[in-house]
């Protein structure tokens, strides 16, 4: 028999993979009831031409805030279509060009690449006075390298509900006051979940990722316990992942406690993935990039950096990518026969 022959009768203890992933939209946000209620009654004054008010969300990483928010965005979307709804990353966009950019190419704005924030604000503007009004939500908002997207929205467009999402429980204190008095937010802390809540969201994800009984209880209690260590649910979700694609590495049709403690090690790896540790904005930006267009070319992602308010130049864009390459975070592969010289494409690891 061949080596490849028995590739054919592998099995995989994965039922759905896709699940574990961080963007992944789950049907229900558990235990977030209140919390969706809050955002649902600072936007619903806008159904009824009526002032809506703005909100400022914040909580450690991975208890939910984003995918809260972006579940009540979507089920608006299912409600009415009178209300325009955007939700702009600042870790992905971070010039109020690009912020603006972005929000238009969400309003299916045509030909405002290349114009200036206040062609773009003025449309902008338009779209939504035909209409009830719009959401506006600035995740990562501490992201932001100038506050005047923020300015501006406050000060020149009516009917929006902003919604500010960060980490930084400080990020008020620091901002213009001019800001600050226009945003007059309702504060809301998103509070890290109990173990029992961490227990019942993980395991809604695993039934939904794995084959059945394919993780003895032990393995799973385990995943259950790390992550409540660190309180982010993406760590669960790793974990989940991780120790079933050992298991399935190892070929076998159950996912061990060992698995589980193997992936454990490999903790590291996640946190310099999603919190990415010690890297600085330029490279989060850089990967924040490639992680939405795996295999792009090198000049295809200088122009989406560029586009995104990025400053350096393109020789030492190449230089931050050969750094993410030794450090096994990015895989940088030649393009073979490229007519036009070498060319490179770029993939996360
Ligand atoms: N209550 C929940 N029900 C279902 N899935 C959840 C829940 N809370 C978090 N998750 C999942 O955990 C992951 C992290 O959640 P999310 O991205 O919303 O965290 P966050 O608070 O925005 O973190 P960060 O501050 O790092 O951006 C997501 O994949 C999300 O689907
Ligand atoms: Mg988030």
């Amino acid at each position: 028999m061949g080596i490849f022959d028995q590739i054919v009768w592998e099995k995989s203890v994965f039922r759905n993979e896709g699940v574990l992933d961080y963007t992944y939209m789950p049907s229900q946000v558990l235990f977030r009831e209140n919390e969706q209620k809050e955002i649902v009654g600072s936007l619903k004054p806008l159904i009824f031409d009526r002032l809506p008010r703005n909100m400022y969300i914040y909580g450690q990483p991975g208890v939910g805030k984003t995918v809260c928010v972006k579940k009540v965005l979507e089920d608006l979307g299912e409600f009415t279509s009178d209300i325009y709804s955007t939700y702009v990353d600042l870790w992905s966009y971070r010039t109020t060009n690009a912020i603006y950019t972005e929000i238009a190419r969400q309003m299916k704005m045509p030909f405002v690449s290349g114009r200036s924030s206040e062609f773009i604000a003025e449309r902008i503007k338009e779209r939504i006075t035909a209409k009830k009004g719009a959401v506006f939500v600035f995740d990562e908002v501490d992201k932001a390298k100038d506050q005047m997207f923020l300015y501006n929205v406050l000060t020149n467009f009516d009917k929006v509900c902003t919604i500010i999402i960060t980490n930084d429980q400080t990020y008020m204190q620091a901002v213009d006051a001019r800001i600050s008095s226009r945003l007059t937010p309702y504060y809301m802390e998103f509070k890290p979940y109990t173990i029992e809540q961490i227990n019942e969201i993980l395991a809604e994800r695993k039934r939904a990722a794995f084959m059945s009984g394919v993780m003895p209880e032990e393995a799973f209690d385990l995943i259950v316990e790390e992550t409540f260590k660190y309180n982010d649910i993406r760590l669960g979700l790793f974990l989940l992942s991780e120790s079933g694609k050992i298991a399935d590495y190892n070929n076998s049709d159950k996912i061990s406690a060992d698995y589980v403690s193997e992936a454990v090690k490999r903790i590291g790896t996640f946190k310099n993935k999603t919190s990415s540790v010690g890297l600085n904005k330029e490279e989060k930006t850089i990967l924040n990039i490639v992680g939405e267009n795996q295999g792009l070319t090198t000049s295809e992602l200088y122009g989406l950096y560029v586009e995104r308010g990025g400053s350096l130049s393109e020789r030492s864009l190449r230089r931050y990518l050969e750094k993410l390459s030794s450090i096994n975070m990015v895989n940088v592969n030649e393009i073979r026969g490229g007519i036009r010289g070498r060319s490179f494409q770029v993939f996360i690891k």
